[in-house]
């Protein structure tokens, strides 16, 4: 995980969803510069690893689009950490698999499924994750959108579900920044594009894609490093983003300013 050690987060009490990928990152990352750490994810066997990877981090293991589970895993970490200074939403899939596609041949489940664990876990875990945020009157949150949201790519990235999850999750960002900034709370997100994660295998072993990658992403010519999101969602969760609120920050080697 991360060798740079620093204090940038020192006494902060954060929760990271997802403990895969970028999420995994941006726990270990958080953990090094001096934060209580806390990581969910649906897959206890990423719980576990990354529990085992980071010594002293906490965890629990649920589907947080479930209500009953995003409750408790949010009240499982505050008792945890003692409290809650940060909220990292990065928990997300692509939705392929379920069939999710171009709209036309996109199926409702498809559609379903990546609405389920993309926008409402984000929506339930901002929900009770804003409760004591709120009633300490300070927080950060963090959001994982997408450049597919607002930069699309037809051939190579047709998606159309995970797209429209991707930019409502941009859209819940700005509204709870502009709903919570008078209360202490910041809302922002990162938007990656492609990445080294296991969600980008398909996208990472196709020659076609990686071709793409080179004109789309100029700044490295390759898909980024989970490192590389995990350190602009240490910027946005620590002080030094203090009079940031409602930013959706591209962390995609120039894909929106590519050719
Ligand atoms: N990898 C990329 O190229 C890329 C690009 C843009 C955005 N993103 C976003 O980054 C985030 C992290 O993706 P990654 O690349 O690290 O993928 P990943 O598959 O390595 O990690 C995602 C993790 O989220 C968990 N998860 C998914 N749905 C969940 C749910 N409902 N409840 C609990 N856990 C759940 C999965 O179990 C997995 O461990 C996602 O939101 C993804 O959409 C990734």
């Amino acid at each position: 995980m991360a060798a740079e050690r620093g204090d940038r987060l020192t006494g902060k009490r954060v929760l990271v969803t997802g403990a895969s990928g970028i999420g995994a990152a941006a726990a270990g990352r958080c953990r090094a510069e001096g934060a209580r750490v806390f990581v969910a994810d649906k897959d206890p066997a990423s719980v576990d690893a990354l529990r085992a990877a980071l010594p002293g981090v906490e965890g629990a293991s649920g589907d947080l689009a479930d209500e009953a589970r995003a409750c408790s895993v949010v009240a499982h970490a505050v008792e945890a950490l003692g409290g809650l200074d940060v909220l990292v939403n990065v928990a997300g899939l692509s939705g392929r698999r379920y069939g999710d596609g171009p709209v036309h041949r996109a199926s409702a489940d498809g559609w379903d499924a990546v609405m389920w664990s993309n926008v409402r876990s984000t929506y339930l875990m901002c929900r009770f994750g804003l409760a004591p945020m709120l009633q300490q009157r300070s927080g950060a949150i963090v959001n994982t959108g997408s450049v597919l949201a607002y930069a699309p790519n037809a051939a190579h990235f047709a998606t159309h579900a995970y797209a429209a999850s991707k930019g409502a999750i941009h859209a819940l960002t700005r509204s709870m920044a502009a709903a919570y900034a008078d209360q202490g709370v910041r809302v922002n997100a990162v938007a990656p594009g492609l990445i080294a994660t296991p969600m980008s295998a398909r996208a990472q072993a196709d020659p076609e894609v990686l071709a793409y990658v080179r004109e789309r992403q100029p700044l490295r010519g390759t898909a980024g490093a989970p490192s590389d999101v995990a350190n602009a969602i240490l910027y946005l969760a620590s002080d030094e983003a203090s009079f940031v609120t409602g930013v959706i920050l591209e962390v995609a080697g120039g894909w929106s300013v590519a050719r």
